[in-house]
């Protein structure tokens, strides 16, 4: 596997204040992001996301750990130009224009003038902010600054593109956006890793995912694998069972909602396809049964996760 970015074993401890006791942000936390995926960064408020993308991007030193980018160490320079990052909270000059901030970033990423251009032009349209390009930013709504930090992220044509939290501040429509824009993104080839809360935001969007809870992983991998069910096996019938003609099931197997299926633990399954098939049903297939990302989070990490800020 090619990999984009790796993280390991990385430990941070934000210094106390105030003497209040040192905050552990990190403990030991892992990643890894292999080219052209979109990766999840996942966990509740307080997890470590924000520090461990910080850390990434040289924005916070770690205590220990390796990061590595594009085979290089992460501090390197020329591998860290090939990042494009939108931090949490985009923070912008107001009295500037979307246009004058892209020209800014441009020569700081040492872009000519005739591709910031170009490029801004581009990128204003993508991000949907066309028409406001060169007003002052002053009366900008939060999901237009948030474009703008997109548009920002995306100026030097970044292989790897780093979000925290991309859909903060967008309206649904904007969130769809969002989606497709990153959907187009993985098309071109450009290798995704975004930080999130939001469950359907990964599921919809990411392939793989590293679930973190208090600054460790609690899951990681490719989605469809972790939200397959080891342990759970859902039977598919032709059409639901006529009124009358249920076949009692052993408990805990249970009709789905559509009750065009059955959901059976491994050790019942044989025990429910004989009752199913004795009973007239017909049988379409078996297969491991999909959690929904909700359910998986709440299982790893259950309903207790993070510091509830
Ligand atoms: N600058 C800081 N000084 C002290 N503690 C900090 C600082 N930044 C983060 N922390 C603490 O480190 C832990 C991890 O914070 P972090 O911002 O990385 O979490 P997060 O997963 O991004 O959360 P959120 O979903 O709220 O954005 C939290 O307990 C937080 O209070
Ligand atoms: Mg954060």
């Amino acid at each position: 596997m090619d990999t984009v970015l790796r993280v390991e074993d990385l430990h941070k401890s934000y210094p106390s204040r105030w003497g209040r006791p040192p905050r552990v942000a990190l403990r030991g936390l892992e990643l890894e992001v292999p080219r052209g995926g979109v990766v999840g960064l996942l966990g509740p408020n307080g997890a470590g996301k924000t520090t461990t993308l910080k850390a990434v991007m040289g924005l916070v030193r770690p205590d220990r750990g390796r990061i590595s980018l594009f085979g290089s160490q992460g501090s390197d320079p020329r591998a860290r130009s090939r990042v494009g990052f939108l931090p949490e909270q985009p923070y912008f000059e107001l009295y500037l224009t979307p246009r004058k901030i892209l020209r800014y970033y441009g020569r700081l990423s040492g872009m000519s003038e005739e591709s910031i251009k170009a490029r801004s032009a581009h990128l204003l349209n993508l991000v949907g902010l066309g028409e406001v390009g060169d007003l002052t930013m002053e009366k900008f709504s939060k999901g237009m600054l948030q474009r703008v930090g997109l548009a920002q992220a995306l100026l030097a044509e970044p292989e790897l593109l780093i979000l925290d939290e991309p859909s903060t501040g967008l309206d649904p429509l904007g969130k769809i956006e969002v989606r497709d824009l990153l959907n187009d993104l993985r098309r071109s080839g450009v290798t995704v890793l975004l930080s999130s809360h939001q469950l359907s935001e990964i599921e919809e969007i990411c392939d793989r995912v590293a679930v973190i809870s208090e600054g460790r992983n609690v899951a990681s991998g490719a989605l469809d694998e972790l939200l397959r069910s080891r342990d759970e096996f859902l039977v598919r019938l032709a059409a639901p069972p006529p009124a009358g003609r249920e076949p009692d099931l052993p408990p805990p197997a249970a009709w789905a909602d559509d009750r065009t299926g059955v959901v059976v633990p491994r050790e019942a399954l044989g025990t429910v396809l004989r009752r199913l098939l004795d009973a007239g049903l017909e049988v379409e297939g078996v297969g491991p049964r999909r959690m929904s990302l909700e359910e998986f989070f709440l299982e790893r990490v259950g309903r207790s996760g993070g510091d509830g800020k």
